[in-house]
């Protein structure tokens, strides 16, 4: 008997992925991991250094330009950089994001607008600004064979579910991002890009090694990690969901969490 196998994986191999925020936990661990797949990386951030010493372990594979999601030029510029090197953006990792703690009320007044409004601004609207730049350059894409021209994820968080109240605007900008997801991916439907998010639990990186932004000063007293493992993740466990997010071509307009099943216990 003949086994038919009918191959519905995206080849990740000479790819163009672009990571934002690159230089640092979540969008390393994705750069390094797509770069292992054989990938092509254009890598940006507002970390300069940081972020071109990653990318200088690819070689002629990797690219880094310095660019805040929240500039239209300066994505412009990368997209236009990464064009002129390897003629095309075949898939986006939006992992750039900004979080601070503070309080919403106190006994002495209303808590800061600023941070608030920044996190919308480089959580939600920049997230949206690199997508539908990254996007828009997909669609002159040239089809594979399963009329497939891109992919699109977007790094949004738990807080979009379960959150506590020191981290008002980056959960509210989370919980749009989610959102957005679905709208991409309906926007992008009849050009073959797909587009999905991950929704990551506790992940050592610097936003949690720091206590400006990280909103659980206690996490054994303020996260049940009660199911398995019982332990904060590593980057590279987001990493690969991003490559699975990918490579699968049945996957569209979803959300994954990868969190261990925790629990928040405020
Ligand atoms: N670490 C976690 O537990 C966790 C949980 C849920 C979601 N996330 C999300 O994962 C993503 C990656 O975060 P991380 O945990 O790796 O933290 P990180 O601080 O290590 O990485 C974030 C990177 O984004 C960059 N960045 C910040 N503002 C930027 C801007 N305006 N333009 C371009 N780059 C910018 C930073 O310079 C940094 O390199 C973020 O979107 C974050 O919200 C993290």
């Amino acid at each position: 008997m003949d086994v038919f196998l009918e191959v519905n994986i995206m080849d990740i191999k000479n790819k163009v992925v672009w990571v934002t925020g690159a230089a640092s936990g979540i969008g390393r661990a994705t750069a390094e991991m797509f770069f292992q797949k054989g990938a092509k990386l254009l890598g940006t951030d507002i970390q300069e250094e940081l972020g071109k010493e990653v990318v200088a372990q690819f070689g002629e594979r990797g690219l880094f330009i310095k660019a805040d999601v929240t500039s239209t030029e300066e994505s412009q510029k990368a997209i236009a950089a990464a064009k002129g090197k390897w003629g095309s953006i075949d898939i986006l990792i939006n992992c750039a994001g900004y979080t601070r703690t503070y309080p919403v009320v106190t006994q002495d007044g209303p808590g800061p607008l600023e941070p608030f409004v920044k996190e919308i601004n480089i959580d939600l609207i920049g997230a949206y600004d690199v997508a539908r730049l990254a996007g828009f350059e997909m669609t002159k894409n040239k089809p594979n064979d399963l009329g497939e021209r891109g992919a699109i994820i977007q790094i949004a968080s738990m807080a979009a579910i379960t959150s506590n109240s020191l981290i008002s605007g980056y959960a509210t900008a989370k919980a749009g991002l989610v959102h957005l997801t679905d709208i991409l991916a309906c926007a992008y439907a009849d050009y073959g890009i797909r587009c999905n998010c991950i929704l990551p639990g506790y992940i050592r990186t610097a936003i949690t090694e720091s206590p400006e932004q990280n909103p659980f000063i206690d996490i054994s007293k303020d996260i049940d990690f009660n199911l398995f493992p019982k332990k904060v993740g590593e980057p590279d466990v987001i990493a690969s969901a991003c490559v699975f997010m990918v490579e699968n071509t049945y996957i569209n307009k979803t959300g994954l969490k990868v969190d261990a099943g925790f629990k928040l216990r405020s």
